[in-house]
């Protein structure tokens, strides 16, 4: 286990652990990501994490060469 730097959307930056469900360290950061059905299939979750668009729920904190990750919402905050 290996921590690793995020800056969310917000603007904030906080320590994760890498191999962490995205959707638990969101909202122990207080970052809160849209959720559906919480099984991959609706993309509600979809966040951009160094570019790359993932789906929240079905996926962890990765690591990373830079030792640093950030993450945006993939899709316009509506709601
Ligand atoms: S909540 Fe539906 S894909 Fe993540």
């Amino acid at each position: 286990m290996s921590t690793i730097s995020v800056r969310w959307p917000d603007g904030r930056v906080t320590t994760e652990t890498t191999g962490s469900d995205w959707l638990l360290s969101a909202n122990q950061a207080g970052v809160s990501i849209p959720t559906g059905c919480l099984g991959g299939s609706c993309g509600a979750c979809e966040i951009e994490v160094n570019g790359t668009v993932v789906r929240a729920c079905i996926s962890t904190v990765p690591a990373s060469k830079s030792g640093q990750l950030t993450v945006e919402f993939a899709t316009d905050p509506h709601w």
